[in-house]
């Protein structure tokens, strides 16, 4: 049977992956902060700390899939982004996903990325650097670890909006999708399960976008 951990599986896409994943009949251990999810084998990590990740991949053992899906994201201008919060970023968007496919040793990897890495908006510069840093290392261990491991990544849109975006703001990211209308995250749990059966396919990143990339 395969397993595979999930990371951020307690809420939203996180949560959608490893559900489609329970329902493709996997063993799934859905790693969570502070949102302790009702599905799955549930296991706690602060993944911005070395200790705690360390403790997680201890505790999980070897593992068929890692989805690398937590992350921070937060509209910070240039500015008033200090050395603190860049680190935190890359902490967990970059260095946690890094270290755990080091550690666990799977032999598939899908890794999140963003639309925003090809398509800044502004404001997001440190999350589109730990993202953009995600992607380049995605095709770096595609190849490292070629062939025992693959390692692909999805790139969503905005497939589910944040907490507190103005209804303007979700009419504008609306236009500019050229499918016309916001994904939901079915189509990002569908990507990854065809990622984790597609058995030819290492170092891609899979836009699952609306096209938002393209307009
Ligand atoms: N939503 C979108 O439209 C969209 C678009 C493009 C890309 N993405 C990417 O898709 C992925 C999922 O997006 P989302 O919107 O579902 O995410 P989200 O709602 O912002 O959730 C963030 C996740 O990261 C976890 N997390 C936060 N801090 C953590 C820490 N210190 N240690 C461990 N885990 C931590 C949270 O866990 P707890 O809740 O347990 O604390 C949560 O599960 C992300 O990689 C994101 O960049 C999403």
């Amino acid at each position: 049977m395969t397993t595979v951990l999930v990371t951020g599986a307690g809420v939203r896409l996180g949560r959608a992956i490893a559900e489609a994943f329970l329902a493709d009949g996997a063993t799934v251990f859905t790693h969570y902060n502070r949102s302790v999810p009702d599905h799955g084998e549930p296991v706690q990590a602060d993944l911005t700390d070395m200790d705690s990740l360390s403790a997680l991949c201890e505790k999980v053992g070897q593992v068929d899939v890692l989805v690398n899906n937590a992350a921070g994201w937060d509209k910070v201008p240039l500015a008033d982004v200090t050395p603190e919060t860049y680190d935190w970023m890359q902490a967990l968007n970059t260095r946690a996903p890094y270290f755990l496919i080091q550690k666990l040793a799977p032999t598939c990897v899908i890794n999140l990325l963003d639309v925003e890495v090809e398509r800044p908006v502004g404001g997001y510069s440190h999350y589109t650097v730990s993202k953009a840093g995600l992607e380049g290392m995605t095709r770096a261990l595609a190849k490292e670890l070629a062939p025992r491991t693959r390692v692909n990544a999805i790139a969503p849109g905005t497939v589910l909006m944040p907490e507190g975006m103005s209804a303007e703001v979700q009419e504008r990211l609306r236009l500019a999708t050229p499918l016309g209308r916001f994904g939901g995250a079915g189509p990002i749990a569908q990507a990854a399960l065809y990622l984790a059966s597609a058995s030819w396919v290492t170092g891609q990143t899979l836009h699952v976008d609306g096209g938002r990339r393209l307009a």
